[in-house]
């Protein structure tokens, strides 16, 4: 086999490889993909679920008891309400504590669309639960 030949099939297998790869990661994704909350999923199902829980994406990062608990499972957003505002912040300093969770994993029009996305979904099973209002730097 010749030298572009080889090339052109292993070009090929990896990019096989990527689709099929981010087809398995959207399939936990419940919402529609014509919706506008949809882009904000993905970047959260990419970015946020290994320490997140959130059942619309099938995201599960968070503790499931106390026992089990780790340093960086992070709040469950089936239960905790958040807005736009405390996303961004927490996205741009890294959580409220700063201490675990990365600073600015996301940003620009990423972070918005994710802030939209979570504000919207979250405290779905929560719902009695008041927003935080993060209204000054701790
Ligand atoms: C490495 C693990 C990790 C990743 C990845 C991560 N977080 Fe966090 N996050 C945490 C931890 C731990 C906390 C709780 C401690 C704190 O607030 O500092 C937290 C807190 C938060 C809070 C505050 C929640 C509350 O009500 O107290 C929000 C909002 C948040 N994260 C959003 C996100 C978003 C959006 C992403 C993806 C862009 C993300 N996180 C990715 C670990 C993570």
């Amino acid at each position: 086999m010749g030298r572009v030949a080889k090339i052109v099939i292993s070009v090929a297998a990896g990019l096989s490889v990527a689709v099929g790869l981010s087809a398995c990661g959207s399939a936990g994704i419940s919402v529609a993909k014509t919706s506008p909350y949809y882009p904000g999923a993905v970047i959260f199902l990419d970015h946020c679920s290994g320490c997140h829980t959130l059942g619309v994406v099938g995201a599960e990062g968070s503790a499931t008891s106390v026992e089990n608990r780790l340093r960086n499972n992070a709040p469950n957003f089936n239960y905790r309400v958040e807005t736009v505002d405390n996303v961004l912040y927490a996205i741009e300093n890294g959580g409220f504590s700063g201490q675990i969770m990365p600073e600015n994993i996301v940003v620009g029009p990423q972070a918005q669309a994710v802030a939209k996305f979570l504000a919207h979904y979250a405290g779905s099973e929560a719902p009695h639960a008041p927003a935080f209002a993060q209204t000054s730097t701790p």
